[in-house]
């Protein structure tokens, strides 16, 4: 415990204990992961020092301060210049860019031979790159899951620009796992000789559920290409591109290792990279382009996909992100944060009003289903009424605890979790008001049908978090007992 808990108000240091010790005893597992409570006191001291809990790594991972240090020393010692030249400063810099690479690809376990990494700015950057360039036409099908981050919802408007048809698969109630024999049926209606695209997240960044990774075997078995969502699965868990062989895979390393920002990157199968077709040219992604003969050749290789300079002085920061995660060891994360997830959702759960009316709702897998670290819920007052994420938001933040509210990006999940209707979403979106609006916003949609909620309150573990993270929001969330 740190020295900020026993003193913190309201956290009598007693409870704290016996309820560690509770947590030890159901889950023994844990005290393996003890080197990341040394790796805590060393590169997160901050999180201590000012008394915060941080619980939106599905947001952003935090970064050590140890990966700052090393990639500072690595600028201090060396002249890098933009990438792509023969110059001296230009070269040594192309040999870190390509060493980036195959650190991706190695971490991944990806054969070299058959996937090539393409440096973007996030997940979304690598998202756009396959809906601007994937082949749709009329007759292709774009296929995605109810359960999906809007930058991989935004391709359809890609694919419906092309002609493709845009079919959702719906998710199980309450689970909010994909409903598999919709799944099944939908793989099995790919139309003969069109390119067509299945799309899904491997962990759900509503609600932390995780999406059978043999569904790429099954779609690609059907002939379908798959574009795996990543973002949020793999901060905590492996992904072992030697098993799961998805043509396409996203993701941000922000969301990994907390710094650098500014950089994700799309994982392509060189196999499909011919089929793809950039709707433009730019800087670094040609060989030659001539004015006069109104001609360009596109680079060959991860080059074509990425538009003007690469975000250079950056990429080193991801090997040593990369370095970070393997010394902290993503076992030991995924063990950590799976306990986490899981007793906290046993707390939340057996909280109640005086009256007996549950003061939590717990949305997608429960404690014991395929779940990751990211625990997304509602709270009710002891009428049965939904109490504002807003408010919750703005009472956990006096206590420096650090969460995610709203539909987070996701609003299939969100729809799916809130038992919104697509009639009562259709009746909305056509009132000529709504339609009529330059303007519309959560608030709006929130009026627009009834005043049912449309957000939750989403918290989620990661590298740095401890018992004491889960322990204090259990706290906070025993104070807003009536
Ligand atoms: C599952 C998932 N996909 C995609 C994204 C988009 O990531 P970025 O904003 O870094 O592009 C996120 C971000 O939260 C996410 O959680």
């Amino acid at each position: 415990m740190s020295a900020d808990a026993a003193s913190a108000p309201g956290c009598p240091g007693e409870g704290f204990l016996a309820a560690r010790e509770d947590f030890l005893r159901r889950y023994p597992e844990y005290c393996a992961t003890g080197p990341l409570d040394e790796l805590r006191a060393r590169d997160y001291a901050r999180l201590d020092a000012l008394g915060d809990v941080y619980l939106d790594y599905t947001g952003a991972a935090l970064y050590g301060s140890s990966q700052v240090r090393r990639h500072l020393a690595l600028l201090e010692s060396r002249v890098f210049g933009n990438p792509h030249s023969r110059n001296p400063a230009s070269a040594q810099m192309s040999e870190w860019v390509e060493r980036g690479r195959r650190g991706v690809l190695e971490y991944f376990r990806a054969s070299p031979e058959e996937y090539t990494v393409i440096f973007t700015s996030n997940a979304t950057g690598a998202l756009k790159l396959v809906g601007e360039s994937y082949p749709f036409s009329p007759g292709s099908v774009y296929l995605l899951t109810f359960d999906n981050h809007n930058s991989v919802n935004g391709i359809r408007e890609f694919a419906r620009a092309r002609g493709a048809r845009i079919r959702y698969v719906p998710l199980s109630i309450p689970g909010l796992l994909i409903d598999a024999p919709a799944l099944e049926a939908a793989l099995a209606e790919k139309p003969e000789g069109k390119d067509c695209l299945f799309a899904y997240p491997a962990q759900s960044n509503f609600s932390g559920a995780q999406h059978d990774l043999a569904w790429v075997e099954r779609a690609q078995a059907a002939g379908w290409d798959v574009l795996l969502d990543a973002a949020a699965f793999v901060p905590t868990n492996r992904l072992d591109l030697s098993a799961v062989r998805p043509e396409f895979v996203a993701l941000s390393f922000y969301k990994m290792f907390g710094y650098p920002t500014g950089i994700g990157c799309l994982i392509a199968k060189r196999s499909v990279l011919g089929r793809l077709h950039r709707p433009w040219f730019a800087g670094g992604t040609i060989t030659v382009a001539s004015v006069q003969g109104d001609t360009y050749f596109l680079a060959d290789g991860p080059e074509a996909f990425e538009d003007g300079t690469v975000d250079f002085l950056n990429i080193p920061g991801v090997e040593i992100g990369l370095d970070h995660l393997r010394q902290a060891g993503l076992d030991r994360i995924h063990v950590r944060v799976g306990c986490l997830a899981r007793w906290l959702i046993g707390g939340l759960e057996a909280l109640h009003h005086a009256n007996g009316a549950p003061l939590v709702r717990i949305y997608g897998p429960g404690a014991g289903g395929p779940r990751g670290g990211t625990v997304t819920m509602n709270f009710y007052d002891a009428r049965g009424r939904v109490i504002d994420h807003r408010l919750i938001e703005d009472l956990a933040a006096r206590r420096r605890i650090s969460l995610r509210t709203g539909c987070f990006c996701n609003p299939g999940g969100g729809e799916a979790a809130l038992g919104l209707r697509a009639e009562q979403l259709r009746s909305c979106f056509s009132r000529p008001e709504v339609r009529a609006a330059s303007r519309f916003t959560l608030d709006d949609l929130r009026l627009c049908i009834d005043a049912q909620s449309t957000g939750a309150v989403r918290v989620s573990f990661g590298i740095a978090s401890n018992f004491e993270d889960a322990w204090r929001f259990l706290e906070f969330a025993r104070s807003l007992l009536e």
